[in-house]
């Protein structure tokens, strides 16, 4: 959940580590620090808050070394604080540390390390790694930190900087993510890519379980017990400027804007030419295989797992194969029925959630197949599933998940559809039908992308609500319950997902006057009994925004104002449905003056429990 940098060369460290750090930021943000070393001396700076907290420090700072490495982190174990922040040090000031994970063992290893006569200075669990290594150092820090990698538990990415080894920095990783970019008399550390690649594109990949000794002119990577490991360099294409704001106020509402050319992304190569048939030549799952297949779970965190709801209706209804859509945290300690023909798809962005990575090694480790739909190639997910479906979304940078969240939905789709082929559930068609309308896609999210000043004249007027309530039936349930996630995670207004037909169940006595309530009327085959479900609403003197199709003009007589969506197959309107939730999300957290890119609390990438 922190971000790590490294840098070792002769550019200015400072400017190196901090820009990397800042493209980071949305791995954490609630402190930041930096390690260089210059002349025989480590010196380490760290501030709480922010990272421009951190570079108003070291303006005055010269640190003039040639190799540093730097943190910005997001609290687990102790408070954020300027004690707390990394890199952290063992008492003799040898080594800097900074680190991604969670030190399990960290308390007893701490008891040890205390009864041995360290000091700590920190409540953090990283600080014991510093301890450690000062206490088994003998000289030789390649065997230290083996030794060292034996005796912690949990999940790490680890930068070591020693003053001994003025020529090196050492990185392990064990289930947090960790790449070592390539250059020229220069080499770069970072959990992610968009850190380094305004200096390479050349990337290794470190595999969970693997080390990397970096050096000016050289990299050697290692398992975890030291034997040499051969890596294939990774060639990033996307382009730096991609993981830049590209003219927008914020990432996200860059991001919302990109949807169509992601989606346009992911179907790119996947449907055939006559659009009847799906196209997935990477796919190793065989026919008889799917065939075989007698359920699936899907398993996956937040939006991730929204898409997941809608990839059930999908998959039933085009493959009959009955679907379980798990949250990861919670199937990772369940006992879940499963048979060996069990197919287990795990959704991730980021394909580092700690949970969903969890559930996916479990069910290798019992034999299962699992297909990981994920937006990052070099990902954990991707690397460890047997199967891979990359949505093409491109890096999402604002915490709130959009385009993940479409492109999640477009992967699912062709899953459903090939599947529903091969088990010969679905008449060529039948298939057409849904592939002609993924293929509209991309120009009609163009159209509803322009919805942006009603959503953003909506949001103000709601700028003071405290609560908001988002409905529907079937698929529209499913993405109320990603819309009402969206206008929570950003703009902090309370919001609750229902399906439309379960308010009188209970919730309707939270709908007094003026409460906003955001009706999805987007399935012809439900329309009526929603509408019933906006009247009980209605009466009860909600103002009430209703989404659905144009040309249906009936909506208006019972809703207080309408926004009409692009005709599309019923099926696919979910993936432009969400758009206007989005916006609505977006423009009230711009209204009340948030962070809407870095929400409080939250981190893009959850890599740890
Ligand atoms: O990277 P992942 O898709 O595994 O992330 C899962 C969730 O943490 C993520 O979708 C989260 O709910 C989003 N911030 C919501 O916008």
């Amino acid at each position: 959940m922190c971000g790590i940098v490294g840098y070792i060369g002769s550019r200015n460290v400072k400017e190196v580590v901090v820009g990397g750090l800042r493209k980071l930021e949305y791995r954490g943000y609630d402190s930041a620090g930096i390690a260089t070393l210059e002349d025989g001396k480590l010196k380490v700076i760290k501030s709480v808050g922010r990272l421009v907290n951190l570079e108003d420090k070291l303006v005055t700072e010269s640190l003039d070394g040639h190799l540093g490495i730097g943190h910005t982190r997001w609290a687990t174990h102790g408070r954020p604080s300027d004690d707390n922040a990394h890199p952290h040090q063992d008492c003799s000031g040898r080594f800097a540390i900074v680190h991604n994970g969670i030190v399990e063992n960290y308390l007893q290893l701490r008891e040890e390390l205390e009864a041995a006569g360290h000091t700590f200075r920190s409540e953090t669990d990283t600080e014991v790694v510093a301890h450690l290594i000062e206490e088994v150092y003998n000289g030789d820090l390649f065997q230290t930190m083996i030794a060292v990698g034996e005796r912690i538990h949990g999940a790490y990415a680890l930068v070591v900087l020693a003053k001994d080894h003025p020529d090196t920095i050492f990185a392990m990783r064990k289930s947090s993510p960790l790449i070592v970019g390539l250059g020229q008399e220069e080499n770069f550390i970072a959990s992610d890519i968009p850190a380094i690649l305004e200096y390479t594109r050349n990337v290794y990949v470190l595999d969970d379980g693997e080390m990397a000794v970096v050096r000016k002119d050289r990299v050697d990577c290692f398992t975890l017990d030291g034997i040499p490991v051969l890596k294939d360099v990774y060639q990033v294409t996307w382009d730096a400027v991609a993981a830049e704001r590209g003219g927008y106020d914020h990432f996200m509402l860059k991001e919302i804007h990109e949807q169509p050319k992601a989606i346009r992304d992911t179907l790119t190569g996947r449907i055939s030419e006559d659009l009847s048939r799906v196209v997935l030549p990477d796919l190793t799952l065989s026919d008889d295989k799917i065939r075989a297949i007698d359920r699936i779970h899907i398993v996956a965190c937040g939006t991730s797992w929204h898409a997941g709801l809608v990839g059930k209706v999908v998959l039933e209804k085009y493959a009959r194969i009955p679907v379980d859509v798990e949250i990861a945290s919670e199937y990772r300690y369940r006992d879940a029925v499963r048979t060996d023909n069990t197919l287990i798809v795990v959704i991730s962005q980021s394909g580092e959630t700690a949970d969903t990575l969890a559930a996916l090694r479990e069910c290798k480790a019992r034999g299962l197949h699992v297909l990981a739909i994920t937006n990052v190639v070099g990902s954990s997910a991707a690397r460890e599933a047997n199967d891979v479906l990359v949505t093409w979304a491109g890096p999402e940078i604002a915490v709130a998940s959009t385009k993940a969240y479409t492109t999640q939905l477009i992967a699912l789709y062709l899953l459903a559809v090939h599947l529903g082929q091969i088990r010969a559930e679905l008449t060529l068609a039948q298939a057409r039908d849904v592939l002609v309308a993924l293929d509209s896609l991309p120009q009609l999210a163009e159209q509803v992308v322009d919805t942006a000043p009603h959503m953003e004249q909506f949001a103000k007027e709601w700028v003071h609500a405290e609560h908001t309530f988002f409905i529907g039936r079937g698929l529209d349930y499913s993405v109320a319950l990603e819309g009402a996630l969206k206008l929570k995670e950003i703009s902090y207004i309370h919001a609750e997902a229902y399906a439309a037909g379960e308010l009188k169940h209970g919730t309707l006595a939270l709908i007094t006057e003026g409460v906003p309530v955001i009706a999805l009327a987007t399935q012809p085959s439900l329309y009526e009994k929603t509408v019933s479900n906006i009247k009980e609403v209605k009466a009860r003197g909600a103002f009430v925004l209703g989404l659905t199709w144009v040309g249906n003009e009936d909506l208006a007589k019972s809703v207080d104002a309408v926004i009409y969506l692009p005709l599309t197959a019923p099926d696919v309107a979910p993936i432009l449905h969400v758009i206007p939730l989005q916006l609505l999300a977006y423009y009230a957290a711009v209204s009340r003056g948030n962070d809407v890119d870095k929400p409080r609390n939250l981190a893009k990438s959850v890599t740890v429990e």
